[in-house]
């Protein structure tokens, strides 16, 4: 039988809405049963859930979505996803997890903050080095909401409208209006940094500016999420334009750690030292690591082995350091 604290907790993730949760703790109640041999009820358990996630609860916690797929000009302008990823897929920090945990829950209520007056917070500012789950938490929203993910590359929208990009960002902006979504402003600090004519650098200003003031008009029930590996190069007036901002960073040991395990546990046999792991991947980004426990595994399986041991994943691990060292300007911050 499942154990006291998974029913607390299963009853907890109810009350607070956090569906996430639920399964999460449903699976390792399945997953209990497995281990103490009752096969059968696992197996339920787990059909349940599957058929759950797959079924749109009977109580919507958003608004349906009618439309799918961008049309007219906007096919050029905004990539359309239907992410299945989701929260417990990822290793976060406490601060992180509960930031992205509060953004989902003020969206599922939605309707009854704004008839009490309050706006839940739906304009975000996602800073952090490249490979620290960016574009994967955008995902994990637009998942966990049951909304499409829109993702816009502004620099693609200059370098390919030159003279125009301020009539598509004004497109793009009236289909956050018009359609509810999780919209991804992907890598948007790349206008600002970009190199190109020199008449090109009006434009950028006018478009970032532009942006802005879209963004500060936008009355929507829309998400909309810039992302940005160098926030020192904005602008300080763009951050109040924000609700929120979201900090992603290095992992550090412990979730180094969990990472390992995570991505490792598609194997049947895992031998291996987490400990020494976590020491060599110090500064490494998350995509680094789960990158180099996809090497490990794939020659673990072309070799035709059973196990993976520390050496297949420290092989990957250390190219990645030795890479940081030679081309990225700044190094690896020493584990701390
Ligand atoms: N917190 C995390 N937990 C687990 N995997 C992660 C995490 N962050 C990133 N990843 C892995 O790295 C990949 C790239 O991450 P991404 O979200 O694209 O990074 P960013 O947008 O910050 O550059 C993801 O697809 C996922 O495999
Ligand atoms: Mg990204």
């Amino acid at each position: 039988m499942a154990s006291a604290e998974q029913i607390k907790a299963l009853v907890h993730s109810h009350f607070d809405g956090d569906e996430e949760q639920f399964y999460s703790v449903a699976m390792q109640m399945a997953a209990a049963a497995a281990r103490k041999g009752q096969g059968k009820f696992a197996q339920e358990l787990r059909s349940l859930i599957d058929q759950a996630r797959t079924t749109p609860s009977i109580k919507p916690v958003n608004t349906p979505t009618p439309i799918s797929r961008p049309r007219g000009e906007l096919v050029d302008l905004l990539t359309v996803s239907y992410p299945k990823v989701r929260l417990t897929d990822m290793t976060l920090d406490e601060r992180l997890a509960n930031s992205l945990k509060r953004i989902l829950n003020e969206q599922r209520h939605f309707d009854r903050l704004r008839s009490h007056g309050l706006s839940p917070r739906r304009k975000l500012l996602f800073t952090g080095p490249p490979g620290t789950g960016k574009t994967m938490s955008a995902a994990v929203l637009a998942s966990a909401l049951n909304l499409p993910l829109f993702t816009v590359r502004l620099d693609g929208l200059i370098t390919r409208y030159l003279g125009e990009s301020i009539a598509k960002l004004r497109l793009i902006f009236d289909a956050v209006s018009q359609t509810r979504a999780v919209y991804l402003f992907d890598e948007f600090d790349s206008i600002g940094t970009h190199r190109g004519f020199a008449n090109d650098v009006g434009e950028i200003k006018r478009v970032l500016n532009s942006f802005l003031m879209f963004i500060e008009q936008d009355n929507s029930n829309s998400l909309i999420i810039a992302a940005t590996n160098h926030p020192q190069s904005l602008d300080y007036a763009l951050f109040r334009r924000f609700d929120e901002l979201v900090e992603f960073s290095l992992p550090k040991p412990e979730l180094i750690i969990a990472t390992l395990k995570q991505r490792l546990a598609s194997s049947d046999c895992v031998k291996v030292d987490f400990e020494q792991l976590a020491e060599a991947a110090g500064g490494l980004s998350f995509a680094e690591i789960t990158q180099a426990c996809d090497d490990a595994m794939k020659e673990v399986f072309l070799e035709e082995r059973k196990c993976v041991k520390t050496s297949d994943v420290l092989a990957p691990l250390t190219e990645r350091v030795r890479f940081h060292q030679r081309f990225v300007v700044k190094p690896p911050r020493p584990i701390e």
